[in-house]
């Protein structure tokens, strides 16, 4: 049985060169779910005012029981920020990667999005969106966030190592940004 690891996070969180370096040491396979939708064209339409493209669920999800399905290696790690798409029964640890709001911010400065763009993926990690997401579907028990900000990418890769040598999570609290940074500080993401 393969054991199938999915990062979210919202974007510039570290998903995908975290999920490459975890590749490596457990030897598995990536699916960026993004690449994945675009390769097997599973999306509907392409939002130009959002510029992002509407995916095709129905199709998606079909697509990564496919995959999962003829998949033969030990672990598989599937990336994206709606992580929560994957098949719940098929998904063993599900990571989060939490990142500071403010240098969230700057790094996605560093993509060519608009301003708006940034400010609602930083709202969105200000409000613990694909946390949330995961909740609903998942439930907490496969859930782990990891509070990337100020972690180097091994110290990442190790933390993740441990965590799926243990099968589990230690701590079951969830960040809350909104009680560790000043809320006038956190205004000018939210309106
Ligand atoms: N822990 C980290 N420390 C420093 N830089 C990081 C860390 N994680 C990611 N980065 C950098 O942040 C940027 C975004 O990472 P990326 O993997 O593309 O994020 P995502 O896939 O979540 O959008 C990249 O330039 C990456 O090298
Ligand atoms: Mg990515």
């Amino acid at each position: 049985m393969t054991i199938i690891i999915v990062i979210s996070g919202v974007p510039g969180v570290g998903k995908s060169i975290i999920a490459t370096k975890l590749a490596e040491k457990l030897k598995a396979k990536v699916i960026n779910l993004s690449k994945f939708i675009i390769d097997n064209k599973l999306y509907v339409s392409y939002d130009d005012n959002r510029k992002t493209y509407i995916i095709d669920e129905e199709k998606t999800i079909a697509k990564i029981r496919e995959f999962i399905e003829d998949y033969k290696d030990e672990y598989l790690i599937i990336e994206g920020h709606y992580g929560e798409i994957v098949p719940k029964e098929y998904i063993n640890l599900f990571f989060v990667l939490r990142l500071h709001p403010l240098v969230l911010y700057e790094r996605l400065k560093k993509r060519k999005w608009n301003e708006k763009k940034i400010k609602e993926n930083v709202a969105a990690e200000i409000l613990g969106v694909p946390t949330a997401n995961a909740i609903s579907v998942l439930g907490e028990h496969r859930i782990c966030e990891i509070n990337v900000t100020n972690m180097n990418l091994d110290n990442v890769v190790n933390r993740i190592l441990e965590i799926i040598k243990h099968g589990r999570c230690e701590k079951k609290e969830f960040i809350d940004w909104t009680t560790i940074i000043d809320f006038k500080l956190l205004e000018k993401f939210l309106i």
